[in-house]
């Protein structure tokens, strides 16, 4: 059986990136540049010797690159770089609205300034309205490090709320639930952040961390959150209450073995709203569209699930009704358009 879809109709279908972290869009071309501006010596000579280092197979071996990489990102003009990067080839994938994430921790851990890193990613949102691109920044704790440092965290992040429309929560998961920052999800959605969390793939303690993200702390999406299928009683929560589950294609292939596809289709066949995204482009061999192709092609999904796939990453976003509804309508045209 062949794929009904092309690869340019998943580039240029309209679509919401929902779950992509900023750090992880690092590439060994930038890295390289940043390093050479900031006078660090990465310990490679030359790009390609960099990349041979890009091997893992697991979440924790993947964190120790991604981690290492982000010593080059000094100053608020690196950050702002970054970020320009990424929405640029954000605009190539048809991406018209994005949530990215952003781990202050693994900055200020190493002496760079909240303000630093906020001050450079906003100002790339505001000047990529220039090239027809909506982007928001979400905050993620890093769910590693220890509850007070999420508090101060969190309140550094109340100095720039107008910048920061949600709280997410990211790193390794490896007895680290939810629920151990559970004052401070509380306290970020009574100031008005909206709430996510990683619920990474074949977890230790999956299903109970997938539990504790809807039934306690109320998130309005989750990470990744595959798993869910194994409770059917939480799927059932999912679909009835239309919370977003972002699923990433091939950061599944490195970090698990497995793209995950049988889990989005029979979520997508119970009415929860999953979506595709690309998590750590840089690392994991593609952005959105190429995530977008890959299931596609891999589980031979219709040309019906992708534009729901589509359709779901909008819906799921963090927009008003009246911004969904342009969006969707951006969508529809697009397929009646779409010639192929
Ligand atoms: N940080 C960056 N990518 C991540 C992922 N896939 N899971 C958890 N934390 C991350
Ligand atoms: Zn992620």
């Amino acid at each position: 059986m062949s794929t009904t879809v092309s690869p340019e109709f998943t580039r240029n279908l309209p679509k919401a990136e929902l779950h992509v972290h900023i750090e992880g869009t690092l590439t060994p071309s930038l890295r390289f540049k940043l390093a050479q501006r900031n006078h660090i010596d990465t310990g490679y000579s030359t790009i390609d010797e960099m990349k041979k280092m890009y091997n893992y197979n697991s979440l924790s071996s993947f964190l120790k690159v991604y981690y290492a990489a982000m010593n080059v990102l000094q100053t608020e003009q690196d950050f702002y770089d970054l970020a320009m990067d990424y929405l640029h080839r954000a605009v190539k994938n048809n991406v018209r609205h994005v949530e990215i994430f952003f781990d202050p921790q693994a900055h200020t851990s190493r002496g760079i300034s909240f303000s630093t890193v906020i001050n450079g990613l906003y100002r790339a949102t505001v000047d990529a309205r220039a090239l027809n691109i909506d982007a928001q920044l979400i905050m993620c704790f890093l769910r590693d490090f220890s509850r007070d440092s999420a508090q101060s965290t969190l309140e550094e992040a109340l100095n720039y709320k107008d910048k920061i429309i949600g709280v997410g929560l990211d790193s390794d998961e490896h007895n680290n639930p939810p629920m151990k920052f559970y004052n401070q999800f509380t306290e970020a959605s009574a100031q008005g952040f909206h709430l996510t969390a990683h619920a990474d793939p074949d977890q230790k303690d999956s299903i109970e961390h997938i539990q504790q993200l809807l039934e306690i702390i109320c998130v309005d999406r989750i990470d990744h959150g595959t798993n869910i299928v194994e409770d059917p009683d939480l799927v059932e929560l999912a679909a009835k209450r239309k919370i977003g589950l972002t699923s990433c294609p091939l950061s599944n292939t490195f970090l698990n073995a497995d793209m995950k596809g049988t889990e989005v289709i029979e979520l997508l066949n119970k009415g929860v709203k999953i979506s595709i995204h690309s998590d750590d482009p840089a690392y994991f061999g593609g952005y959105i569209a190429d995530n977008y192709y890959a299931i596609a092609n891999k589980y031979h999904l219709t040309k019906e699930q992708i534009v729901t796939l589509a359709c779901n990453s909008f819906e799921t976003s963090w927009i008003s009704n009246e911004q969904k509804a342009i969006y969707l309508r951006e969508v529809q045209d697009y397929v009646q358009n779409f010639n192929n």
